[in-house]
């Protein structure tokens, strides 16, 4: 029977037929091991052929993105910020956020990603860190009964900036990681903390991606 990394290996291959998942340690955060593309895939000129598959279906779920592994570092230093709470990462991708909450102590997790490739290997990536987690595909089908959001590297694309509006109304706390943005354009998001990390594994990342930022939004939840 195929195991969530086989199906995740296939699910890779449709986009990037030479590709591979290989199971690793992260660089400064060895306690998460994630199944991530092969560190030596030949990023060389993609064939047109494979190049109008990535952007059809680009496999961000591959890499443990910049924003996520500095995230989940601070995470791992501050597990008072998630510790006990219920805590809903969006736009999981490999699932590091969400991981990384669950191993710092939070209560209930949930992984939520568009792409239903992202939310298997995240199941994948679950198991082997030991971590129980929920999954959700939309964030329109979250309630507001969570203490913090958490999402890092969604903003690479401007038609995702709506999702803030939308995620900040889910609990008391949204912390946004981004190394894309240098400003949010919401007076509720402080910047509160940066941290230098570049995606994993790095095929090419330019460094000037390599300042992560750290917001935060507080709602009236807070209050409460
Ligand atoms: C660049 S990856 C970052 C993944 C992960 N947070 C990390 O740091 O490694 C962005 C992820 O956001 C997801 N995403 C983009 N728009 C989304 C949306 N509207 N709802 C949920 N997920 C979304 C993508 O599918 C992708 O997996």
């Amino acid at each position: 029977m195929d195991t969530k990394i086989d199906k995740s290996k296939a699910a890779l291959r449709r986009t990037l037929p030479d590709a591979d998942l290989e199971i690793v340690q992260l660089p400064s955060l060895e306690q998460i091991r994630l199944a991530l593309i092969n560190a030596d895939y030949q990023t060389g000129p993609l064939p047109a052929e494979v190049m109008y598959r990535v952007i059809a279906n680009p496999a961000y779920w591959a890499f443990c993105w910049g924003s996520g592994l500095a995230l989940a570092r601070w995470l791992s230093q501050n597990p008072e910020v998630v510790k006990g709470k219920r805590v809903v990462d969006v736009g999981c991708g490999c699932g590091i956020g969400a991981i990384a909450a669950k191993l710092a102590g939070a209560a209930y997790v949930v992984a939520c990603d568009n792409d239903e490739d992202a939310l298997l290997i995240t199941q994948a990536n679950a198991e082997l860190n030991g971590a129980t987690l929920d999954y959700a595909a939309d964030v329109a089908d979250l309630t507001a009964d969570f203490d913090l959001v958490l999402m890092a590297d969604v903003l690479y694309d401007k038609s995702n900036y709506p999702l803030l509006q939308l995620v900040k109304k889910l609990a008391a706390q949204t912390i946004v990681a981004d190394s894309r943005i240098g400003t949010i354009d919401d007076a509720d998001f402080q910047l509160f903390h940066t941290a230098q990390a570049l995606t994993y594994p790095n095929l090419g990342e330019f460094d000037e991606f390599k300042d992560v930022r750290f917001f935060r939004a507080c709602s009236p939840l807070a209050a409460g």
